[in-house]
């Protein structure tokens, strides 16, 4: 079967996607894929980074991971996303990623890739499955085909058991207090694994 080409694409403040981004791509090498890791750029004023402790370390710490550009979206047959709740929505910065893609989508360059996503919240409840649904709601306008984890495996129970995607809580300084690398990392490989069907299926029709 030929390589899955996998962009794990997140967006954070404070790390805690960083860290399940990392996860993910660990999860989804280890099932064969080739892998980009990217961060979707920053775009909060500088300010607001500097008044925050927490978040100016972050900014710091992941100075070298590449920022997720429209090739990244081309390349890859399959995406992970993984991003903060921002008032039981995508944060801002995502928002402005995905409106830079309509060219791509105009050329129908976005469809049937596979995809799912992940986020983290403050609270139990704090909006986690909205955020999700709010990053599908957008990929299924691409034309994306959604590889949601659902109740695959028994792993997910003992990580919250959130079906659309893994999700946390996290503290105030971006700490993952839930147990949800294992998760995460299945999220990943089953992701790769739809992905890897989806492409064999397309090659064998051509
Ligand atoms: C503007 C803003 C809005 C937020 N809204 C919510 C929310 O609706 N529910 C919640 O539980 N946490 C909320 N949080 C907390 C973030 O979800 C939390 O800081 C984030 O998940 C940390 O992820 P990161 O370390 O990757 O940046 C909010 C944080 C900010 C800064």
């Amino acid at each position: 079967m030929a390589t899955v080409k996998l962009a794990v694409i997140y967006y954070s403040s404070t790390g805690a996607n960083y860290q399940m981004a990392q996860w993910a791509a660990e999860g989804a090498k280890a099932a064969g894929a080739d892998v980009r890791l990217v961060k979707i750029k920053e775009i909060a004023p500088q300010e607001a980074i500097d008044a925050n402790p927490a978040w100016k370390k972050h900014v710091e710490a992941a100075k070298d991971v590449p920022v997720a550009s429209l090739d990244d979206l081309e390349w890859a047959d399959s995406y992970i996303f993984s991003v903060p709740t921002r008032y039981g929505n995508v944060p801002s910065q995502v928002q402005q990623f995905f409106d830079t893609t309509g060219g791509l989508w105009f050329q129908g360059k976005l469809a049937n890739k596979v995809v799912s996503a992940m986020t983290s919240a403050m609270n139990p409840h704090g909006g986690q499955e909205a955020t999700i649904q709010g990053l599908y709601k957008t990929m299924f306008h691409w034309g994306a085909i959604v590889a949601a984890p659902g109740y695959t495996d028994p792993i997910l129970y003992s990580a919250g058991g959130n079906p659309y995607g893994t999700s946390t809580t996290v503290d105030q300084e971006g700490n993952i207090k839930d147990n949800v690398k294992d998760a995460v990392i299945h999220q990943a490989k089953r992701t790769v694994t739809v992905a890897g069907w989806v492409k064999a299926g397309a090659q064998a029709d051509k």
